[in-house]
């Protein structure tokens, strides 16, 4: 029996990197999933590769109506309500100091990292009321817990603590609702992101984790699964760090 049968879950930004780790760990636990991204190419593929179990949705997660048409696609295609929610799409943006950052990029940052965790639980909450509850995983960072020598930029830092920020305030306004609402705070995650911001063996990143090494996106697939699942049934409104010790210091 898998931790996740009978659920239906929507995981954003899961065309690569920790978002794919996901998708394959909760089909292994028996959800169905819908696998949402910008990348339709990517998206598609894995979701021919892993059947039935995975539906691709193609996916802006920073435009409030194409959240509306995703909600209503994967009730549709799976025939229930959704149940879990994880909003893992984020983008870095350029590492530049405040006063040289430009509006747009500001902005795009914000909107990708934060916006889209508004929108997704605007609009997945009444799908899980509708199902008498769900659980939601906002994906932040250890960037939303300290901001860290080396952090690439404001507007990265400020989304993430704003995730933070809003997973406590959602957590607490419907938990009555049996709704569920964690964040997760990853350090250094061997993915696509991490490779297009350092150089091929990390620039040195592995030395400052006490554990000296990067985790593989599964490590944090396994965390994500537990604030999933009924395994964590009276956790809610927390943070939940995952670096190896980076932020212990
Ligand atoms: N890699 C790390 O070390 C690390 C550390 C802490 C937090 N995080 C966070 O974890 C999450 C996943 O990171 P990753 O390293 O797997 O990233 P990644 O860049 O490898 O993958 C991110 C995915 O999000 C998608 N995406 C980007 N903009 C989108 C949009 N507007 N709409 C829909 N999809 C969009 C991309 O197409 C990509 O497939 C992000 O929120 C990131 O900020 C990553």
């Amino acid at each position: 029996m898998g931790k996740l049968d009978g659920k239906v879950a929507i995981i954003t930004g899961a065309a690569q990197g920790m978002g794919e780790a996901h998708v394959r760990r909760f089909v292994t636990e028996g959800a169905k999933v819908a696998l949402t991204d910008l990348n339709e190419e990517r998206g598609q593929q894995i979701a021919n590769e892993l059947g039935d179990q995975v539906l691709f949705v193609k996916h802006d997660v920073t435009s409030l109506a194409d959240w509306k048409r995703v909600v209503s696609e994967v009730e549709e295609h799976f025939g229930a309500p959704v149940t879990v929610l994880v909003n893992n799409a984020g983008i870095i943006g350029p590492v530049v100091p405040t006063v040289d950052f430009d509006e747009d990029d500001y902005l795009k940052v914000v909107a990708v990292n934060q916006h889209s965790q508004f929108y997704g639980m605007k609009t997945v909450i009444p799908s899980m009321q509708k199902a008498g509850g769900g659980t939601v995983v906002n994906i932040s960072s250890t960037a939303g817990m300290v901001s860290i020598v080396g952090a690439p930029n404001l507007a990265y830092v400020g989304s993430k603590f704003a995730s933070r920020g809003m997973t406590k305030h959602v957590a607490i306004q419907y938990g009555p609702d049996n709704i569920r609402v964690n964040s997760v705070h990853p350090g250094y995650i061997k993915t696509p992101m991490m490779a297009a911001a350092t150089d091929e063996d990390g620039g040195g990143i592995a030395d400052v984790v006490p554990i000296r090494r990067m985790a593989e996106p599964d490590e944090v697939s396994k965390l994500v699964l537990f604030l999933a699942s009924e395994d964590s049934s009276y956790i809610s409104g927390m943070e939940h760090v995952i670096d190896g010790g980076l932020t212990a210091s």
